[in-house]
């Protein structure tokens, strides 16, 4: 099928990682996510670009290697244990990734199409010709960057928000619901926040902060003809975080068949196959993977829907191995309203002293042979330059963003391993503060967030090969 040519001058920032393809619509849609978070990145890099040579230098000082990337499958093994939230951990295995996806070879001989085309619309017998005509219309302001939000039955999104006490097994969700999903602010009495635009974010609440987002976009269209996308406000991950333990799978699933069915009996649906929607959802990807109809598999199997395929999902950990989903970035505690804001918080991570050259907040994993954590907090533990800030037990500083933020901002390099999965929030807060991320696992960062961190990850980043840390060969 021929695609839209809505894409944005600035497409070839928006490089995918591991072969994929942004799909055209989605390729503004980047952009939509890149507004949202762009004033936090855009000061995460200048602040740790602006001094390189330094860098360099304390990159030196803690012997760190610079590996080259290549990018393993990881074996099932070595990532036996679950995303999830802290007291119990999660019994379950999570699925095998699964190999490389033939959408990959879809997605190519159109992306060589798209190029091939001249910049007049051939208009064709297209259902989305209108959407073309508008994407192509110079003195539309809006051209290429309408979308269309569905308007779902509640059951998908609000009423979820309604009932949030069942949105966590472990934390009352309902107080990070307010606020439009930011949750409440954060007073700055020890002075390590800013003023104003902090907020007690919980790690998981994307659905709602991007829904609610949407709402607020410039260029949304009650015309689905002239869309350039369609958005689904379903809130996937708040779904799934319900019923992902002690629930029977056509519990997990209900909601996901629900939704497809929905969608797909709406003219929308024809006019690309579902191509051209987009969900969001502030999960991992591998709570949506299910691999087999086996009650002890994790999670449920959206992704796996024929619908789904054809759909994109922003997650905030994406599978490096499938095409229809996209890594962004967790949120963080800060949301700035203005440019402002931003760079008088960039001026202030540039002056402060850092008296520790690293630091590591986070939990062991004793129950996985293969995770560093232990060694890493032993390392830590037993160096005077290293700050340590323990999550396991229980009711923790941990969970405190003073404490947590407090301590990366006195820190030159922040540690960041997997655990549970590739991916943690605190690598973005952590680059908030101005502390350099220290990563082990290229699908920690290097191969999810490519369209919002440089596909240059010495620029702002550390990496240590994980088997430097097993071996010893890298040790403090
Ligand atoms: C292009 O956009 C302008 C501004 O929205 C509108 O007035 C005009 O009718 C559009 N042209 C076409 C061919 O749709
Ligand atoms: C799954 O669980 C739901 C709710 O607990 C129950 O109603 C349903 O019968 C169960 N389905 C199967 C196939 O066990
Ligand atoms: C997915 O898209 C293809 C066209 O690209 C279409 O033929 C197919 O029917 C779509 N799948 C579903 C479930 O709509
Ligand atoms: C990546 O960035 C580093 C540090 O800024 C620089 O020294 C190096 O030349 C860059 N590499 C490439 C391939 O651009």
């Amino acid at each position: 099928m021929r695609r839209r040519s809505v894409l944005p001058a600035h497409q070839d920032d928006m490089e995918k990682g591991g072969g994929k393809q942004p799909q055209s619509r989605l390729c503004f849609l980047a952009t939509l996510t890149a507004m949202f978070w762009v004033l936090i990145f855009y000061f995460h890099f200048a602040v740790i670009s602006t001094d390189p040579d330094a860098s360099t230098a304390r990159t030196a000082e803690v012997r760190i290697a610079r590996a080259v990337l290549p990018f393993r499958e990881p074996d099932v093994e070595s990532r036996a244990e679950l995303p999830i939230a802290p007291p119990v951990r999660a019994s379950e295995p999570p699925p095998p990734p699964v190999p490389r996806s033939k959408v990959v070879v879809e997605e190519e001989s159109a992306a060589e199409i798209r190029q091939e085309e001249p910049p007049k619309v051939v208009a064709g017998p297209y259902p989305f010709e209108r959407a073309l005509k508008t994407a192509e219309n110079k003195s539309d302001p809006c051209g290429g960057r309408y979308i269309y939000v569905h308007e779902l039955p509640p059951r998908f999104n609000e009423d979820m928000i309604r009932d949030c006490k069942k949105l966590s097994v472990w934390t009352n969700m309902c107080r990070f619901m307010t606020n439009d999903g930011l949750g409440p602010p954060l007073g700055n009495e020890e002075g390590v926040f800013s003023s104003t635009g902090w907020y007690a974010t919980n790690q998981f609440s994307v659905d709602v902060i991007f829904g609610n987002r949407m709402k607020q976009y410039e260029c949304l269209t009650k015309d689905s003809s002239i869309a350039a996308a369609v958005f689904v406000p379903f809130y996937a991950g708040f779904d799934i975080a319900r019923y992902l333990w002690g629930h029977n799978i056509s519990t997990r699933d209900a909601a996901s068949l629900d939704l497809v069915d929905w969608l797909m009996k709406k003219p929308e649906w024809s006019v690309m196959g579902g191509r051209d929607h987009f969900l969001v959802a502030g999960r991992i990807t591998w709570d949506f993977r299910r691999l087999t109809e086996k009650e002890s598999d994790w999670g449920n199997k959206l992704l796996f829907l024929p619908a789904a395929k054809n759909m994109s999902m922003l997650v905030v950990e994406s599978s490096p191995w499938n095409a229809n989903d996209f890594g962004i970035p967790y949120p963080t505690y800060f949301h700035p309203s203005k440019d402002a804001d931003v760079l008088q918080w960039q001026d202030r991570m540039r002056t402060l002293e850092r008296p520790w050259l690293f630091s590591f907040a986070g939990a062991p994993r004793p129950g996985d042979p293969k995770s560093i954590r232990g060694q890493l907090i032993d390392q830590c533990r037993s160096s005077s330059v290293c700050k340590l800030l323990e999550c396991d037990l229980g009711e923790s500083k941990c969970h405190s963003p003073s404490t947590i933020m407090k301590m990366f901002q006195s820190s030159l390099f922040c540690l960041q391993p997997q655990g549970d999965s590739y991916t943690r929030r605190s690598a973005f807060d952590s680059m908030l503060a101005g502390c350099i991320p220290v990563f082990f696992h290229p699908g920690s960062a290097y191969v999810q967030y490519t369209w919002h961190l440089p596909k240059n990850y010495t620029r702002y980043s550390v990496f240590i090969p994980e088997d430097d840390i097993r071996t010893q060969k890298c040790q403090h």
